[in-house]
């Protein structure tokens, strides 16, 4: 089999890898990939978004099935565009995608299947959004979200009236956001336990994969600024067997059978965004592709081949599909640049990556990173996930650890407490 991941990513690095133990695949492709990823796979010099060009090299050389990355090529229509030349692919068309591309179609969608989530107004001017603010009864801290897809940046946590007003300015005024920005999603500030909660489904059928726990924060104890991920681990500590029946009863299944009802058949990963509140699970919001970092902590706690499941999915056949796992804990850590989140420095040297992979139980997934004469330098803002397994969320913990030691270059920043609430709920247990 030859198989396109589109994507360049430590997601989609992770995917590759698991991809490339496959004993029926032959070829890898990745587009473009990034040097971590050409040991595992061919990088095909294609951006994500130009979905035509991917559709043609799919064609030429006979892909026999893609697996997309990131939401943008998928709200753009990728899987429509491969669909109409019968070229397999995993994820869903550009209509099931709105679920993640547009925040007030989602919202919607949630109150038309009483798909438990925060409550919620949606403006379109600042007046109506000032409006709104004064007579809502939720008071602060509330949450302003941008319609369309922001990197992450579009969601604001208001703790007063004063940075709600600087919301509004920005995104209704000031129009940072462009068309993204042209509605935004006002909504009551939920208390909790963030976890993230993966199924995978055919259009009809949701079969569950693990939980995991990401840490948006820059800095330790969750200060600092949000950025794409700072690490993760998985399983998460916070979804215990009620939790998870809640989830999996109250959101993942009503929204695949909603999505359906509503001529918008979902097949592909669904990714739901939870908060965990005294109340029970909230949905904070749907993404329609893996997370990163938490396609990583998956990838390497997956015992079963992964591109059955991914071809029955594709197929409508995941009453096929048993998933095995291992009872292993998974840990990562992101090695990030100096001045990230902001503008990264970029071309330091990178050493130790070969020292922290042959650390028993450690993967090293690349992200921001590009080779000069033969070396690897720094590239971006996310520069490495290092990713470890263990028997114990201690182990595991102290193996990832001993990777992101490993590997030095100049300005690398980490957090230094991923996993220590799974540590500290084991032991209370
Ligand atoms: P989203 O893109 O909707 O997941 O929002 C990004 C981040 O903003 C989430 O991961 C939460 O940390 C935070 N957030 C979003 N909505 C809410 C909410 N209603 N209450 C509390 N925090 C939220
Ligand atoms: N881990 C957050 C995301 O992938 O959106």
């Amino acid at each position: 089999m030859k198989v396109l991941v589109v994507g360049s990513g430590a997601r989609e690095h992770a995917l590759s890898w698991k991809i490339r133990s496959s004993p029926s695949v032959k070829e890898v492709y990745c587009a473009p990939g990034n040097p971590g990823m050409a040991r595992v796979a061919d990088r095909v010099p294609i951006d994500p978004s130009a979905i035509v060009e991917l559709a043609d090299f799919a064609e030429k050389i006979k892909i026999d099935m893609t697996l997309v990355g990131p939401e943008l090529s998928l709200t753009l229509g990728i899987v429509d565009e491969f669909q109409k030349r019968d070229l397999p692919i995993f994820g869903p068309t550009q209509a099931a995608a709105a679920i993640e591309g547009s925040k007030v179609f989602a919202k919607e969608f949630m109150t038309r299947y009483k798909i438990p989530t925060a409550p919620f107004d949606i403006v379109a001017t600042a007046e109506e959004a000032r409006a709104v603010l004064k007579k809502r009864k939720g008071g602060y801290p509330v949450v302003l979200k941008v319609d369309g897809l922001a990197s992450g940046k579009g969601v604001v946590v208001a703790k007063d009236k004063k940075e709600a007003d600087q919301a509004i300015e920005s995104m209704l005024v000031e129009k940072r956001f462009g068309v993204a920005g042209e509605r935004v999603v006002i909504e009551d500030c939920l208390e909790g336990s963030e976890a993230s909660f993966f199924a995978l489904s055919d259009g009809e059928r949701v079969l569950p994969l693990v939980t995991c726990q990401d840490y948006k924060r820059l800095q330790d104890a969750d200060r600092g600024p949000n950025t794409g991920g700072m690490g993760g681990y998985s399983p998460s500590v916070h979804i215990d067997a009620d939790a998870f029946r809640s989830v999996m009863d109250g959101i993942m299944k009503p929204t695949i059978a909603g999505m359906a009802a509503d001529g918008r058949p979902y097949r592909g990963i669904l990714y739901a965004g939870l908060m965990l509140t005294k109340e029970g699970p909230r949905l904070l919001e749907f993404n329609a592709r893996f997370g990163d970092p938490e396609a990583e902590l998956i990838a390497v706690r997956m015992k079963s081949d992964i591109v059955p499941v991914l071809q029955a999915t594709l197929a409508g056949r995941l009453e096929e599909i048993n998933i095995e796992w291992l009872k292993a804990r998974s840990v990562c850590v992101v090695l990030a640049a100096k001045g990230y989140p902001g503008e990264p420095s970029t071309g330091d040297a990178i050493a130790g990556i070969d020292a922290a992979e042959k650390l028993e139980g450690v993967e090293v997934f690349h992200a921001g990173t590009a080779v000069k004469s033969g070396a690897y330098m720094t590239s971006g803002g996310r520069v490495l996930v290092v990713t470890a397994l263990g028997g114990s969320f201690a182990q595991a913990v102290q193996r990832c650890y001993a990777g992101a030691e490993a590997i030095q270059f100049d300005g690398k920043q980490h957090r230094t407490d991923i996993a220590r609430e799974a540590i500290e709920a084991v032991a209370q247990k």
